[in-house]
């Protein structure tokens, strides 16, 4: 089914870095250029050459490579380098398959089937964002959504300035990703917020009801 995941808080995709993370079981590195535009990419984590996960590879300047061989692939997941044949003009057959990526809310949003239909909510979401923690939840998605009356799968719940998200990388554990707004109504700190959305992750693994520490945001 064709949706956005919200798969990693801003703050940990910068200029230069590659991280891999998991859609449904997916696997996906997301990698940010190492240039002024410092564009976010989504690709599927296979080099098309022996299958090395490219989220152990690196960033040079607008192109990913590949740490095995140190093929190197464009922006749309064309390569454009092998290194052991400089002089061969690469076919355009060989790239890597490149998904849907948007940065909002401070969140790094992905789209393993497309580009459209950005949640229609989104629009609401305030733009200047702060991101927070990502924190790990070994409980599902569906029990953390409830958890923090998050009810739309590629929504965010608001409560003043906090913004929460919800991504589930494999069945059976979750992502809880925490942002703050930057203007609007006063929030906790950071470092409160990160201790908060601890406590909220071992309520939520022990069963134990979130109301009162949820109430602690409103
Ligand atoms: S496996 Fe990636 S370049 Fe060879």
């Amino acid at each position: 089914m064709e949706r956005w995941h919200s798969v990693s808080v801003l703050s940990d995709i910068r200029p230069g870095e590659v991280a891999g993370v998991r859609i449904d079981g997916h696997e996906v590195v997301l990698w940010r250029e190492d240039t002024p535009a410092a564009s976010l990419h989504a690709w599927e984590d296979r080099c098309p050459h022996r299958g090395m996960r490219l989220s152990f590879g690196f960033v040079r300047g607008d192109a990913m490579g590949c740490l095995y061989h140190g093929w190197q692939f464009g922006a749309a997941g064309r390569c454009r380098l092998i290194p052991a044949h400089p002089q061969v003009r690469v076919p355009a057959s060989i790239h890597v398959r490149a998904y849907g990526v948007r940065e909002h809310a401070g969140l790094a949003w992905v789209n393993m089937e497309g580009t459209d239909g950005f949640p229609v909510h989104a629009t609401h979401w305030p733009d200047d964002v702060q991101p927070v923690r990502s924190v790990h939840v070994r409980r599902g998605a569906t029990q953390l959504r409830q958890a923090i009356g998050l009810e739309a799968v590629d929504g965010m719940a608001w409560r003043g300035s906090v913004g929460l998200a919800v991504h589930e990388p494999v069945a059976g554990q979750a992502m809880l990703h925490v942002v703050c707004a930057r203007s609007g109504e006063p929030a906790p700190t950071p470092v409160a917020l990160s201790h908060w959305a601890s406590r909220l992750r071992d309520a939520v693994e022990s069963g134990n009801p979130t109301a009162t520490i949820m109430g602690e945001l409103a």
